[in-house]
């Protein structure tokens, strides 16, 4: 059985390690499928951090180490929300059975369900086994719902640097999977754990309803021969060697800067075609397009 009706495909971005691109990763697929393949994408910010919601929303800071999403502009005060709607939501609503209303972005065809810091930190605190694993579900039921399958065609969920809740909800609504991964010895020896988290959700997955791993893709990674020798062993492991992508994603300092206020682009896909940047970008989007959608969009 699919694991969605109508068809719809939600791509997870998980790796415990931080730092590793997944914010990048996430927003690069979100804009490619929006901007190239027309698909109706929805990002959901599943890290407390809200890294990706700070880069399409302008995101409030009511103390120094959490971000809320603005006032919705569907919101109208004067209105009498029978649910008593405060005018924000996030993807941190829906454990409050608060209101979940995506934001637009300024990309046409994606919208975006930001974080609340501390909600979100709030649903991933330690909690009784019963309410976490309604967390864990919690995504899944959201998206399953007819109103989400008519809405989109394609989520993305970018995920917090850990293993715990929110990242297994991000697994269980999953329909493919793809784990950045930095070329360090260091960060290789805790890939099983990730491998594992993954081969143990589909344990409790009916046949033909199963989460792909589209791949472990090297991100970041610098030509040294430490980083060359890493990617080298990883291909030849016999337990997940097949599971890396044929490409990797270099470091490129374009990339790093466009995270500064002073940068003349905001989106790889701004650069000019030329650019190793988005050249390696579009590898990376087309390789998640075949796994993901096959034929389907082509
Ligand atoms: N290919 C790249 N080249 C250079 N810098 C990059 C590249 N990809 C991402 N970065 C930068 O590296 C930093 C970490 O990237 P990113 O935020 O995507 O990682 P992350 O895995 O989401 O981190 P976290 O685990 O904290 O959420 C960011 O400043 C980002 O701009
Ligand atoms: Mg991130």
């Amino acid at each position: 059985m699919a694991r969605y009706r109508g068809g719809l495909k939600v791509f997870a971005v998980v790796q415990q390690k931080g730092g590793v691109g997944k914010t990048t990763t996430s927003r690069n697929i979100g804009e490619y499928m929006a901007r190239y393949r027309k698909v109706r994408v929805l990002l959901v910010d599943f890290d407390p951090q809200c890294n990706l919601s700070m880069r399409y929303l302008k995101m409030e800071k009511p103390n120094s180490n959490a971000r809320m999403p603005p006032v919705h502009d569907d919101f109208d005060p004067a209105a009498d929300y029978e649910n008593g709607w405060t005018g924000r939501s996030s993807s941190a609503s829906m454990f409050y059975d608060d209101v979940v209303l995506p934001y637009d972005t300024e990309i046409p065809g994606m919208d975006i369900l930001p974080g609340d810091g501390k909600r979100l930190r709030e649903a991933e605190m330690d909690k009784p086994a019963e309410l976490e694993r309604k967390i864990i579900n919690r995504l899944y039921e959201l998206l399953s719902d007819d109103d989400a399958q008519e809405t989109y065609d394609f989520v993305v969920i970018d995920t917090g640097p850990n293993r715990l809740s929110l990242t297994q909800a991000a697994l269980r609504a999953a329909t493919h999977l793809l784990m950045p991964l930095q070329p360090e010895k260091m960060n290789t020896e805790t890939l099983s754990d990730m491998i594992d988290l993954w081969r143990e959700e589909n344990t409790l997955r009916d046949p033909g309803g199963e989460l792909k791993l589209v791949g472990i893709m090297p991100s970041l990674c610098r030509g040294t021969a430490l980083h060359k020798g890493v990617i080298r062993s990883l291909r030849q492991d016999p337990g997940f060697g097949d599971l890396v992508t044929p490409f990797v994603i270099n470091y490129r300092t374009v990339v790093a800067e466009a995270d500064h206020e002073s940068s003349k682009h905001s989106s790889v896909f701004d650069l000019p075609d030329s650019d190793p940047a988005k050249k390696e970008a579009l590898t990376m989007c087309r390789f998640v397009e075949d796994a993901v959608f096959g034929d389907v969009t082509r």
